[in-house]
């Protein structure tokens, strides 16, 4: 090729790449990434061998366990003051209209009291573990599609631990703790 050639093609991928940086420069001062210091992804397993460690630390999420095993039920049972607004807690006490006891609750079958549950509660199936409490209270609607619990959920994953925790208190016989 001669050299003309050879300019116009050198200046056409010079001007692409400028093109390209422009662009990158443009787009992020539209798009800020407001969020990209705390992003990640909590990985399946992470909390099984050692390298994991570093994983959960950079990204913030402390798997179930280890959350429960340092959780405090005390704080739990003012955090789940907002929960009264709906439920009774104490043991044996009849269910108000907005929501069913929650005494016992742990390892209890799903929509199993005398309360009128949804559909989506009561055939959903199975008992309320440790994990679903916490996926439910994460956020309920995620979990059970046209639950009548109008609850937005607790976020934060160490304030909803101490929840759970609470929740084990007032439940007799309570499956044992996930092990860390
Ligand atoms: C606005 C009222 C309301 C609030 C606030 C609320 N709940 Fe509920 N909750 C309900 C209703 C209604 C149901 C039944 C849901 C259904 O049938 O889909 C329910 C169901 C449940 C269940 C399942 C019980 C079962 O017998 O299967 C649990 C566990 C639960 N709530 C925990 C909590 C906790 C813990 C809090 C506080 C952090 C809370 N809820 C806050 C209304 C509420």
């Amino acid at each position: 090729m001669d050299s003309f050639e050879f300019n116009k093609i050198a200046g056409s991928v010079l001007g692409t790449l400028l093109f390209v940086m422009g662009l990158g420069v443009i787009s992020d001062g539209l798009f800020s990434h407001p969020h990209m210091e705390k992003a990640g992804y909590a990985l399946p397993g992470a909390s099984e061998g050692h390298g994991a460690g570093a994983a959960e630390a950079a990204v913030h999420v402390e798997p179930l366990p280890a959350l429960l095993a340092k959780a405090d039920p005390k704080k739990g049972e003012a955090g789940a003051k907002v929960c009264t607004t709906c439920h009774t807690l104490e043991k044996g006490a009849a269910p108000k209209p907005t929501g069913p006891n929650l005494a016992g609750v742990v390892g209890r079958a799903m929509g199993s009291t005398d309360f009128g549950y949804s559909d989506g509660l009561k055939g959903h199936g199975g008992a309320w573990t440790y994990e679903s409490l916490n996926a439910f209270l994460t956020n309920p609607k995620a979990f059970i599609a046209g639950t009548k619990m109008a609850y937005g959920g607790e976020r934060d994953p160490a304030k909803r631990a101490d929840i759970i925790a609470f929740l084990r208190s007032i439940t007799e016989n309570a499956p044992p703790l996930p092990a860390p």
